[in-house]
This record gives C-alpha cells, structure tokens and sequence, in this order.
C-alpha cells in the first residue's frame, strides 16, 4: 500500500497576533528548506486572510480549528465552510476535544461539520479520543471508534477524503504522550474502521496528537499507522515545531 508523506499540523489553539504571526511564520518558512513532509498550520479564523498572504507560494498551508455545521444563516459568531474557502484554506479541524468538551459538540455536529467542510473542498481533520476515565476504565477503542463511525455514517464514501487525528484527551497540552505502542494500537483499529467503510481507506492519514514534541516525534512518526502530527504547544516554538518536520521528512 503506498501512503502518502506524513502529514504534520500545527494547532495554534487561541495564540497569536499579527505581530507574532509574521515573525514565526517567516522564521518556520526559512528554517524548512530540508523539510519534505506536508505541512500545514490552524490558525485563529481572523488571522486567517494574513497567513493567506504570509503563506502564499510557500509549501507550508492555511488550515482553520473548527467549521461551522451551518452552511449559511442567522448563527452569530459561526464561521463557513464557504467562507474559510474565500482565504483558500485546505485543512479545518473538527471534534478538537477541547470543542467537545467546552462547547458541547456532539458526535453528530462534528459529522455534520465534517460533512460541510468536505463540501467546501476542504479536508476535515475529525479528532477523536478518549478522556482520562474513559482510558482508565479501557474504553479507548469502543470511544474512537463511535466518535469515528458518526462521521462515516453521515459521510459515507467521501470518508476516503478526511484526516483523522487521534488524540487522546489526557495527553493533551499535559505533557504525557502516549507510548508509541498505545498509540500504535488505536491507529491500527481506526484503520480498520477506514477499511471497512471505504475501499480508499490508504488515502486517510491517521495523525496522532497529544504532547508530541521535538523529542518524541520520531518515534511516535515510525510506527506504521502513524502518519503525521497534530501538534499544539510545540508548534508555536520555531525550533520545536522545525525538528518535528524534519522528523517526519526520513
Ligand atoms: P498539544 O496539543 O500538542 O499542546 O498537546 C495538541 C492538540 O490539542 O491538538
């Protein structure tokens, strides 16, 4: 099977400024010339028109944290499918657990706003994972898996179209990784998942999430259904978040 090259992302989470936003993006697009991953950074939606411009041309692309389950209307604060089309925005996360988890979102919004983004042109990066109770009471794989089979669900063979990022709740900005087996294991039952809904399941990269940093990125990057990144703390240090590409450039 051949797989496409890793995928690394960096979540910028609610960080930034237009200030700060020039000098770590020109500093990560000089520092990339041995970088041959695919790459890609989500940024805050009102940076996205400067990053737009800041990124143009370049082999770093504009991703967005979240899509609105709406196409259009009377929904204050939301953000479009079409709209992140207009600044030419390849990437929208989806399900961020830190979405689920403070602004309710369901198993059916995060479907529904995969469902939009796939409509829109852009790849849906639907994020699953389980909380620290759930992983203490061994129900990682029965979560993942009813996180990931409502997007299949409402999506059917567009499926073959989204990244799916794992990341587990408690390694979350906490400094824990997962172990690459464990890691490894869930990666293994989403593929198995992708391949019983669509015969392209080898075009949906699996990335893992969850303090991954310049330090534990290689390892967590070798293991065989890992294939890529989504990165929040380390991707706003330049030097961190450029070992971490180089990392999966091998
Ligand atoms: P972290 O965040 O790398 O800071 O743990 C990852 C994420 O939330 O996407």
């Amino acid at each position: 099977m051949t797989r496409l090259a890793k995928l690394m992302v960096g979540n910028w989470k609610m960080h930034g400024s237009l200030v700060a936003n020039v000098s770590l993006l020109s500093d990560l697009l000089s520092g990339m010339g041995e970088v041959n991953c695919r790459a890609a950074v989500c940024v805050p939606a009102p940076y996205l028109a400067q990053v737009q411009s800041l990124l143009a041309g370049s082999a770093l692309e504009v991703g967005a944290q979240d899509v609105s389950a709406h196409e259009s209307g009377a929904y204050t604060g939301e953000v479009s499918a079409a709209m992140l089309s207009d600044f030419a925005v390849r990437y929208a996360i989806v399900g961020h657990s830190e979405r689920r988890q403070c602004h309710g979102e369901t198993d059916t919004v995060v479907a529904n706003k995969a469902q939009r983004a796939l409509a829109a042109g852009i790849t849906p990066i639907v994020c699953v994972g389980e909380s620290l109770a759930e992983h203490e009471a061994g129900q990682t794989e029965a979560v993942v898996k009813r996180q990931l089979a409502a997007v299949i669900h409402t999506n059917g063979h567009c499926i073959s179209e989204i990244v799916v990022a794992y990341e587990p709740v408690w390694a979350i900005g906490t400094g824990l990784t997962a172990t690459p087996e464990q890691a490894q294991d869930v990666h293994a039952v989403l593929r198995a998942q992708l391949q019983a809904a669509t015969a392209h399941a080898d075009r949906v990269s699996i990335l893992y999430g969850g303090s991954m940093n310049a330090a534990n990125a290689a390892v967590l990057l070798a293991q065989p259904d890992v294939d890529g990144g989504l990165i929040g703390g380390a991707s706003l240090k330049v030097p961190d978040f450029l070992s971490i590409l180089k990392a999966a450039s091998r």
